[in-house]
């Protein structure tokens, strides 16, 4: 009963100080829902500076981290370095990883792994392409991806799934919150039947305590219809992150 409401903000590769410094501002004055967790996934290069400036009910994640713990891996950031500039959270296996730097569920599978062993919460990633779910393949894919994930997850408790169809991703074409509940709702089965007695748990307890995000061109006109579905536990947001209408769709269960 009860999954808090949570929104997560990626900002993806924008911003400079100048620019963050106006989101901090506006993340400060919110006034936030205390009812809602709020974390915004920013550029590694600004981990330090947002966790030291945004306030402590505001988390911060890294936008990716690596599968091992340090050593030759040049480009790459790692776990513990998330956690030394004070921050809990990275997002992994978003679309853009997976289509434009080209992850696999294999390699997520194991970022998934290495980051809750050490100690992370996480916000992975998983969503159909246009083509997928025109062919009536939505599920099939979704599941997949679930798969890869649900097989590394050591700790349910650290993590945060999201939802995100790629047609929906930075093109203004939300998914329609029936379009979206009706998958929120196979995730959740999914995990009813496929996660939850294998490590033993009561039953439902994985299903029904995960929350599940949606995202994908939410803004603060389609917010509060798409918290309103049963299985919607809050929103993943991009390019509306970067705006003060961040602080709207973090209040949108209001
Ligand atoms: P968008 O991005 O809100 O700009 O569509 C969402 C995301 O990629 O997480």
């Amino acid at each position: 009963m009860g999954r808090k409401f949570f929104v997560g903000g990626n900002w993806k590769m924008n911003g400079d100080k100048e620019s963050i410094d106006k989101i901090i501002d506006f993340l400060k004055a919110g006034p936030l829902d205390p009812n809602c967790d709020v974390v915004v996934g920013v550029p590694a290069p600004y981990l330090m500076y947002c966790r030291e400036r945004l306030p402590e009910n505001v988390g911060v994640a890294a936008q990716n981290c690596h599968k091992a713990a340090k050593g030759a891996f040049t480009g790459e950031i790692a776990a513990a370095m998330i956690k030394d500039c004070g921050c809990k959270w990275v997002i992994l296996g978003h679309s853009e990883r997976r289509n434009v730097f080209g992850e696999t569920d294999e390699l997520i599978g194991e970022k998934v792994a290495f980051a809750l062993e050490n100690g992370l919460h996480i916000i992975p990633c998983i969503g159909e392409k246009l083509e997928e779910r025109e062919a009536g393949k939505t599920e099939e894919v979704c599941f997949k991806q679930l798969k890869a994930i649900a097989d590394k997850v050591s700790d349910w408790s650290r993590v945060v799934l999201a939802y995100e169809p790629v047609w929906a991703i930075g093109t203004g074409k939300t998914a329609t919150p029936e379009q979206a509940q009706e998958t929120h709702a196979a995730l959740r089965k999914w995990l009813s039947e496929n996660v939850s007695r294998k490590i033993k748990r009561s039953e439902t307890e994985v299903a029904e305590n995960l929350r599940i995000l949606y995202g994908g061109s939410v803004t603060a006109a389609n917010c509060k219809e798409l918290a309103k579905c049963a299985d919607i536990d809050g929103s993943l947001v991009g390019g509306a992150s970067l705006k003060p209408e961040f602080v709207e769709i973090i209040n949108a269960s209001q």
